[in-house]
Parts: structure tokens; sequence; C-alpha cells
């Protein structure tokens, strides 16, 4: 019985290869709808990339919706300097023909959570958690039908990518993220500290260029590009590949490990916004609320990945 998703994002290169990995693994996965946010690039941005994503892999039926175009308390803060101007760059691909849904992706999320069996939809955010938290302000009946969410974001050991503390998609709208992480929802994090293990080496990312279709092909120019940051920031061997680890933890979980415990975030604090302050080691009496990911099996994570982006 393939799960029912709801992918939240902000693409990215990283966010439109976790979509194509969804969308090549029908047996598993079975997407309701896309909604983009404000993140990497603005919502006019992302909502455009989420949908050109759908069409490299021939998907225009997918729904796609744009949701909040800001955070909830802080001006948004974007990722050019990564993703390139278009939050796609690498590859020049044609605009999307498929049309953005009328409906605004946080009633979309809303309505889907009533209008399914509860515990039967699971929210799998990419980006910053606006169009999340905003959902759960709006209708909080729905946090308890949502099955769980399965997010990207945060960091213990690795700590900060846009600032010394903070990951991106929590720095950008913190109070987003303590609305979710305070939800009582069950939530399981991929943060940096697993994301920052599942490299694109040269050997990989040819792995993907070798398929010869015009997915693989895609997926290695969206790496050659945004790889060059990461490389140049950490002298790492390859781009980390963030956002598939959500996808490929619903497909093999198996392939992940971690430890269920509290998690908080700063808000309140200039020098520490957007921290995940990961009680890792149960040195306080707080209640655990996150399965968070400490380290996976990469090679076996990328075997996966190509195996199925070759479907496409
Ligand atoms: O910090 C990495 C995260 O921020 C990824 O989701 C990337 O796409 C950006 O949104
Ligand atoms: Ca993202």
């Amino acid at each position: 019985m393939p799960r029912k998703i709801i992918i939240d994002t902000d693409p990215g290169q990283d966010d439109a290869v976790a979509i194509l990995l969804a969308l090549a693994s029908p047996e598993d996965i079975e997407i309701l709808g896309i909604t983009a946010v404000a993140g990497n690039v603005p919502l006019a941005l992302t909502a455009k990339n989420a949908r050109k994503v759908c069409e490299v892999a021939g998907r225009s039926d997918v729904k796609v919706f744009a949701g909040c175009d800001r955070p909830l308390a802080h001006a948004l803060v974007t990722a050019e300097h990564v993703h390139g101007k278009t939050g796609l760059d690498g590859p020049d691909l044609p605009d999307p023909t498929m049309l953005l849904q009328d409906q605004h992706g946080v009633d979309f999320i809303i309505e889907t959570l009533r209008v399914e069996p509860s515990g039967t939809v699971t929210l799998c955010p990419l980006g910053p958690l606006t169009n999340i938290a905003t959902a759960l302000q709006k209708a909080p009946d729905i946090a308890e039908k949502v099955q769980e969410i399965v997010l990207m974001g945060g960091a213990y050991f690795e700590v900060g990518n846009i600032t010394p503390a903070a990951e991106f998609n929590i720095y950008v709208d913190p109070e987003a993220a303590e609305i979710v992480f305070k939800s009582g929802v069950p939530i399981v994090v991929m943060p940096l500290d697993v994301t920052h293990k599942a490299l694109v080496t040269a050997p990989r990312n040819e792995a993907f260029r070798s398929l010869g279709t015009h997915p693989g092909t895609v997926v290695a120019e969206w790496t050659d590009f945004f790889e060059r940051f990461d490389k140049e920031k950490y002298g790492s061997a390859g781009a980390p590949l963030h956002d598939p680890t959500v996808i490929a933890y619903l497909i093999r979980p198996d392939l992940f490990t971690g430890r269920y415990v509290n998690v908080e975030i700063e808000t309140q604090s200039e020098l520490t916004r957007g921290m995940t302050v990961a009680d890792w080691w149960r040195v306080t009496d707080r209640a655990p609320n996150a399965m968070f990911m400490g380290d996976l099996d990469a090679d076996g994570f990328f075997a996966l990945l190509t195996e199925r982006i070759a479907r496409l």
C-alpha cells in the first residue's frame, strides 16, 4: 500500500531530486500534492520550479500549489548563493506549461487532512516550515490527523550552515518550526548530521549521468551546479544531498539511525535564532518529541536513488 504524502518544498536542486525520487516510486509513495513555500528563492520561483521538476518526470498531472510567500515573523532570507538566481540553476529547463492550482497550499493541506482517513497522510516538508505551521494554526483539528511529519531541517553535531548555530530551513522561520515541534504530531527529523554524510561524490554523480536519460542528466547537472558552494565551503568530496533523505526514509527507513529525543527551537536570541537544541544525551527531563536521525547508509541511499531515477 503506497504511503500518501504531501511534499512541502522550496526547490532548490536537492528538493528537485527528492520530488523525482518520490515520483519514481509509485509502489511506495502516492503524492497527493506538492505545496511550494518561500525559502531558497521567493515563492513565485519555488512554485515555478516545482512544476518544472514534475515536467522533467513527465508528470504534469501532479497538483502543485503555492503556499506562503514569507515567514511568520521575519523577513524572508533566501539562498541564491547556493541554488542560483532561479533556484534551480544548472541545466537549462523550459518554463512549465502545467498550471498552478488555484487553491492556497495551506488550504490544500488542511482540506486533504480533513478529507483523507485520519492517520493516513504524511507531511514531507523540505523547506522552511511556514506552510505547515500556518495550517496547524488555522486548523488545530488537523494535528491529530497527520500520520507523521518527516522533515529535512536542523542540526546537532553539525550545528549550522546559514549561521554558526542554525540550519537554513529552521533559521528562515524559527517561529514556524517551534509550532511544528510543539504540535504533538509524530516527527522524524533529517538534520545536517545525516545529510552531510550523503555527499554526491564524483562517482555517485557519474552514476546519474551515465543513466543516459533526461532525468539522470538533469540530476547530474543540478549537482554540478550546487556542489560548487559546499565543496568550497566544507572542502567536502561533494555536495550534501539534503532533501532526498526524507523520501528515502519513507521507502527504506532501515537506511537511517537516530534517537527519539527532545528538540526545542531557539526563537529569541539573534545570535542563535533557529538553532535546533536536541537533547541527544538526554541531560534534561524535557519530553522527547522527535526521532532525530544521526547516521545513514550512504552507499545504500545512493544505490536506491540511482535505481529509482533510472525508472523515469
Ligand atoms: O539547509 C539545507 C536545506 O535548506 C535544504 O532543504 C535546502 O533545499 C534548503 O532548503
Ligand atoms: Ca529545500
